[in-house]
């Protein structure tokens, strides 16, 4: 991507990482990603938004060199993650004159993981100000979105949000702007699935905070700049939000098929029954896929062949990840198969410490499973409708 001009002034200077397919060597990235960094030039001041991943260290020096940046005084980390303060030293290295503006917690974060000299760092807290001359940026601090340590930026005089990660989402498009808000709304519930999921009570807290700013450009840190600020808003009020769907999603792994025959017909059966169900082979499926599918179901039921005594290696991975993630699920269960017997439901549920739900009965079935197993399914299906009425989203 090259340099943007977003004001008088203001420029996008960030990178875009068109092939990268996976983050923390965990979380896959279909559309690519980009790290956003912006250049605000004020009368008296010039500041950088947030740097790249290191490995794209050189475009925005490239860029930089564009705009003739000769001297940088300040730049702004709004987050210790690598992918916006890995270049730091890079850019302190080039300005030796510039200041790395952050909160106090932040600040120790960018020491311990880049080394950072204590003697670069300015800090501010919560509410306070840098001038750059005739432009004021303001620091919000918000923490646990979603690390401790996060902060936003505004501009006020532009009325443009720097939120970093918040409000982002890992597309690599050549659209500066997040015009196609068909594309920009999946890619950014896939990123709320998978990094902000866990900390929504944080996320609302701060959601209503921005309701007391005037917002013209939210320009995060990942994907496209929003100039249609309600949007972004909006689609994250709905997802940390507490409306449900009547919906059951079932991550699921087989390995001689009787689990398959088991989720097969736990699917019709809901079905039957008017509860939609989103059935997820761990085997196969992309788990971004099964992140989004989280965002608002209000089940879930993990199904797994017994291995040894415990789940399938694949269900255990979906259930520490379903754990991690937090989704709002009010309802559980378990199902699966077994050999010779074993601890599955056991091993699984205690890997579902984080959820607040309530656990139905398990289903497990000896071997390939029999009619009363089947109808033990049924009956799961009718408990499963019946928390969907009491939920208010079934009639
Ligand atoms: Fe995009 Fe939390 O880093």
């Amino acid at each position: 991507m090259a340099v943007a001009e977003l004001a008088p002034g203001v420029h996008y200077v960030g990178a875009r990482h068109w092939d990268r397919r996976l983050f923390d060597e965990l979380i896959p990235l279909p559309q690519g990603t980009s790290y956003n960094a912006y250049l605000i030039q004020g009368s008296e001041a010039t500041a950088l938004i947030d740097t790249v991943e290191p490995e794209l260290a050189q475009e925005l020096m490239d860029h930089l060199d564009e705009l003739k940046v000769a001297k940088l005084d300040y730049v702004v980390a709004n987050h210790a993650e690598q992918d916006h303060s890995g270049t730091l030293p890079q850019v302190l290295e080039r300005y030796p004159e510039a200041k790395v503006v952050t909160n106090p917690k932040c600040k120790t974060f960018l020491e311990d993981h880049l080394h950072i000299d204590p003697e670069r760092f300015l800090t501010r807290g919560d509410g306070e100000t840098l001038s750059l001359g005739d432009r004021t940026l303001e620091f919000l601090i918000a923490p646990w979105v979603h690390w401790p340590e996060t902060m936003l930026t505004y501009l006020q005089e532009d009325r443009i949000l720097f939120p970093c990660d918040f409000l982002g989402s890992h597309l690599a498009t050549s659209d500066i702007y997040a015009d196609d808000e068909a594309t920009v709304y999946e890619a950014a519930k896939r990123y709320y699935a998978e990094i902000m999921m866990p900390f929504r009570p944080s996320i609302k807290k701060h959601l209503k905070r921005l309701e007391g700013y005037d917002i013209d450009l939210i320009a995060p840190s990942h994907g496209p700049i929003h100039r249609r600020p309600e949007f972004i808003l909006e689609a994250y009020r709905e997802w940390s939000g507490d409306d449900l769907a009547n919906v059951v999603v079932l991550p699921y792994v087989s390995m001689h098929g009787s689990t398959g025959v088991m989720v097969q017909h736990l699917v019709e059966a809901l079905m039957k029954r008017g509860v939609g169900v989103k059935p997820f082979n761990l085997v196969k499926s992309d788990l971004g896929e099964l992140a989004i599918a989280l965002v608002d179901c209000a089940t879930i039921v993990l199904a797994s062949p017994t291995v040894s005594i415990g789940p399938h290696p694949a269900a255990a991975y979906a259930a520490v990840l379903v754990n991690v993630l937090r989704p709002r699920a009010k309802v559980a269960a378990i199902i699966g198969s077994y050999g010779w017997g074993g601890k599955m439901v056991e091993q699984v549920t205690g890997m579902l410490g984080n959820l607040r739900v309530e656990l139905l009965e398990p289903v497990l079935a000896r071997g390939l499973p029999k009619e009363a197993d089947l109808a033990a399914l049924d009956e799961l299906a009718d408990a499963i409708l019946a928390k969907h009425r009491e939920l208010g989203l079934i009639d």
